[in-house]
């Protein structure tokens, strides 16, 4: 049987609890202190990942114990040796390829060092959180009934690895895309070089807000620690769909904007019967914080190199192959992963809740006009 592992860390300090619940209740600042320190460690072994015809994979999630703002602010070599330790406890397992999740593959050079270092084959998997992204904005704007082909989309992150892909895969279906980031030479650099490539209007902007006031649908791929989408800027009836872990919305726009429909977009539901079990606690499940049968588009990429024997370095730091991106969605599929259900602020989104966000987008705008 094919073998993975998949290095995670946890993303708030409601994570590291979650993760290691003797941390519950301990100060903030001690919790950091001891992550610290903490080195790498088997979190889950996951089994019953299943192909339609059968194949099948075992693999472990492996933790890499620093917050993002950790990964960020600590010097680049420590942050690359915990990686690789926590990528030779799965080497040691039999893994045959290793995937990178959120700010492990963001850190640097986006997973270029650490593959070069380690000995199985790496992959980011933002190929496959690509191609679920952009069918999970497309679903939102379908959902709430708003003709892409007529509205301004916004890319904050646009000149990341994710975002710059989303760019392309979304510019051939919208009038116009507003290209967002921080670093104003390279994103106007970025403009300057993909803009003419692009079948629609284009603009770029460092100015988050004023980006999302102007697009009725959003895509956030960004590598901020902070919440940077805000209630108040946000159109009446915008999609926003959220790809960033941790994430950028602000859970005031769950409180304060009913009208406004938020997605994770990088869900899939795992085929076969998964299982993904505490390794220190048998028998106790890892909690992933989604539904059953769900892991990140990330792993699932994992996943599906595994079960399709494919152990190379398959996604790769900031200019993603987008015939990747096509490639693995295919492969995804036919290995029986798909999209998942709507989701965002921890909870499901129901026909119940897309309607009753309609109907809230409705009133807003019947109170603007009046
Ligand atoms: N859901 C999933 O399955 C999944 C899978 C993989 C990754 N992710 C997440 O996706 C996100 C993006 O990953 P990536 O690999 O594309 O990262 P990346 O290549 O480092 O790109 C990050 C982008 O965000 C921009 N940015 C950073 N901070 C910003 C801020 N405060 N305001 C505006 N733009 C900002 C950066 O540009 P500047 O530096 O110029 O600002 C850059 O364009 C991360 O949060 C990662 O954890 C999710």
């Amino acid at each position: 049987m094919n073998k993975f592992c998949f290095v995670i860390h946890p993303l708030s300090l409601e994570d590291v609890a979650r993760y290691e619940p003797g941390a519950k209740g301990k100060g903030d600042a001690i919790v950091r202190k001891i992550m610290e320190w903490m080195p790498p460690w088997n979190v889950a072994h996951v089994t019953g990942v299943r192909a339609p015809d059968g194949r099948e994979i075992e693999g472990w999630f492996v933790s890499a114990p620093l917050l993002p703002e950790q990964m960020m602010e600590f010097p680049r070599e420590e942050v690359y040796g915990r990686i690789l330790k926590a990528i030779q406890i799965g080497v040691d397992l039999g893994a045959q390829v290793a995937g990178l999740g959120a700010f492990t593959a963001v850190v640097g050079d986006g997973g270029v060092t650490i593959n070069e270092r380690s000995p199985i084959p790496v992959t980011t998997g933002n190929s496959l959180t690509i191609a679920a992204g952009v069918q999970s904005f497309f679903r939102g704007a379908r959902e709430m009934e708003i003709d892409p082909a007529s509205a301004a989309a916004v890319v904050v992150g646009a000149t990341g690895s994710i975002g710059s892909a989303c760019v392309h895969l979304i510019a051939p279906r919208v009038k116009h895309v507003v290209m967002v980031a921080r670093n104003e030479t390279r994103l106007r650099k970025f403009h300057g070089e993909h803009a003419p490539l692009l079948p629609c209007e284009t603009s770029f902007t460092t100015n988050i807000s004023d980006a999302v006031r102007r697009a009725q649908l959003v895509l956030t791929a960004t590598s901020s620690t902070q919440d940077i989408i805000e209630p108040e800027d946000l159109q009446t009836g915008a999609v926003v769909c959220e790809l960033s872990l941790p994430h950028d919305v602000s859970r005031r726009v769950a409180l304060e904007r009913p009208d406004v429909l938020v997605t994770e977009g990088g869900n899939m539901v795992v085929p076969g019967t998964p299982r993904f079990e505490r390794v220190r606690e048998r028998g106790n499940d890892f909690d992933l914080n989604l539904p059953p049968r769900t892991a990140l588009a990330c792993m699932s990429e994992t996943m599906v190199l595994a079960l399709e024997g494919r152990f190379e370095p398959y996604t790769l730091g900031r200019g993603i192959d987008l015939a990747k991106v096509v490639e693995i969605e295919a492969l995804a599929a036919r290995d029986g992963f798909t999209l998942a259900d709507m989701r965002a602020f921890d909870a499901a989104i129901t026909p119940e809740k897309i309607a009753a966000t309609r109907n809230a987008a409705a009133k807003r705008r019947r109170e603007v006009v009046a």
